[in-house]
């Protein structure tokens, strides 16, 4: 008997298949397809210049940036008659993809994706660290964290754009701590120490891969801090042996055969630079952070080969959930001041990059992912998972402020601002630590920055600036605790 639910699933299958014929070049879809395409596209509004980051970063009060990487269609798959399924239109990204209906006809149903920045495969590595990268670089030397994520399918481009930032970073890093304003008079040599390590996590183990792959174990200490116990750190004095070190690295780096990719890497790769300020003994090491994150391949394709590799998928899919679930608890506390469980401790990518995430931290911290997709048509389901993926992480912000909260700095209005400088310290002149910022503004300025402004108040030494800085971020991390404390107290309470 022919039942509806029997009817639909029919239906279902007719309609995959005619997807699935697709791939061949005889299907009866294609120039369908084809011709909606070139529609599609000639339709659609131009691209918009690339915004500066800091406008939005200060406009929005965000700490995160999310950016969609479009590859160009390689040379084989135009061979094999591929189509453009994705249409970059910065700061959109269109998703076409070929639906059957259940009469048989078919049709084409497109999505818009926004980030912050959608590059195409016109833009090379240069034009994506120019644009959202470079700006990263005088945050960590001002003791701030920054974070760079590369997401996406198998073959859609990850290593092939972390890799040519991890290049751009180690030329301009270096040429920077070099430059005439960052040299000591009397030694000629820069203010500025630079260090680099790389580790390898597949799954919950972590290996050197500076050091021929020895075990290493991420743990954070009594005092909440994360070490890579084991870990060797190389000091980088050149931009020569920056660049040798990362090819070393890429050299111990796991990688396998799947479908889409030769090489492709089944692990996450942490590069770290630590960056010191030798005259400012106070200030916090600056980080950064470069992780190329293993493919996100999925179930299906994993099927194909052994047990050990679904494992190995499963395992990365866990992390990369928990990583999202981060960086949007994390952008939802930034811009709503709102409390949600950041759950980094559940995999070690995330316990690594604690930083980042944590709740009670004085450190600035930027981050930019770059998701990755592949434009092809017979990709467009792996780019779906990854748009789908990606969307949600950008937390744009609410359109209401934030109450008020006495207690909390990271909400006072700039006269407020002023007048506890004034009751909180004899020597810190207002006029110079906050000629015009609001407290959340105050609250955004990296340390480095904090500490050289009371520096040039008369009487302040670098000791009373820190100890000051501290004294600020106590109130915010002291009302963010309190905040979080009465969520679960309520949560609590509904819940019995
Ligand atoms: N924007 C691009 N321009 C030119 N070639 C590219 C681009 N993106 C990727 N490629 C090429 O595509 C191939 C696959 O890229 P890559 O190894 O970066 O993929 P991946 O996302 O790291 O995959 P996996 O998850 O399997 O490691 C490489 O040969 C790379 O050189
Ligand atoms: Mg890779």
């Amino acid at each position: 008997m022919k039942t509806d639910s029997n009817i639909e699933f029919n239906e279902v299958i007719n309609a995959r298949k005619a997807f699935t014929q697709l791939e061949g070049s005889g299907d009866k879809y294609r120039e369908f397809y084809k011709t909606e395409l070139e529609k599609k596209n000639n339709a659609l509004p131009p691209s918009k210049p690339f915004a500066q980051v800091e406008e939005i970063l200060q406009k929005e009060s965000r700490d995160i940036m999310v950016c969609l990487r479009t590859r160009p269609l390689f040379e084989h798959e135009v061979e094999a008659g591929n189509l453009k399924a994705l249409s970059v239109r910065n700061p959109f990204t269109y998703a076409h993809k070929l639906e059957v209906r259940f009469n048989g006809m078919p049709k084409i149903s497109s999505l818009p994706y926004e980030v912050d920045y959608a590059f195409g495969p016109e833009h090379d590595n240069k034009i994506i660290y120019d644009t959202i990268i470079s700006s990263l670089i005088p945050l960590v030397l001002q003791g701030g964290i920054a974070t760079t994520f590369t997401y996406g399918q198998t073959g859609s481009g990850k290593t092939y754009t972390l890799t040519g930032i991890q290049e751009l970073v180690a030329r301009d890093l270096i040429n920077r701590i070099n430059s005439p304003e960052n040299l000591v008079k009397e030694t000629g040599q820069s203010k500025f120490r630079v260090f680099l390590s790389f580790f390898e996590i597949l799954g919950s183990q972590t290996f050197d891969l500076f050091n021929e792959r020895e075990p290493l174990k991420i743990l954070e200490d009594t005092f909440g801090v994360i070490q890579v116990s084991g870990a060797k750190e190389v000091e980088i004095t050149s931009v020569e042996q920056f660049l040798e070190l990362l090819k070393v690295a890429a050299s111990y780096r796991k990688t396998e055969n799947t479908f889409k990719n030769e090489t492709s890497s089944r692990s996450h790769a942490i590069c770290r630079i630590r960056t010191q300020n030798t005259l400012l003994q106070q200030l916090e090491d600056g980080k950064f952070f470069l992780v190329d994150l293993a493919g996100s391949e999925r179930h299906d394709d994993s099927k194909f080969h052994g047990s050990d590799r679904l494992k190995e998928t499963k395992a990365i899919n866990k992390s990369l959930m928990t990583l999202k679930e981060c960086i949007r608890a994390r952008c939802l506390l930034e811009t709503h001041q709102q409390y949600i469980h950041v759950p980094y401790r559940t995999s070690k990518l995330t316990l690594l990059l604690k930083d980042a995430f944590e709740l009670a931290t004085s450190r600035q911290c930027r981050t930019v992912v770059i998701a990755n997709v592949s434009p092809s048509n017979t990709d467009i389901e792996h780019s779906l998972n990854t748009l789908r993926y990606t969307a949600p992480i950008r937390v744009t912000p609410q359109s209401t402020k934030p109450e008020p909260n006495p207690n909390n700095p990271a909400t006072w209005t700039h006269e407020k601002m002023v007048q506890w400088i004034k009751s909180s310290s004899k020597f810190v002149d207002p006029k110079v630590l906050c000629p015009a910022e609001t407290g959340l503004q105050l609250c955004r300025l990296p340390e480095g920055e904090f500490i050289a402004r009371c520096l040039k108040c008369p009487g302040v030494t670098e000791k009373g600036a820190k100890i000051f800085y501290l004294r600020l971020w106590k109130l915010v991390i002291d009302a963010r605790t309190k905040r979080r404390n009465e969520t679960i107290a309520k949560n609590k309470k509904n819940f019995t």
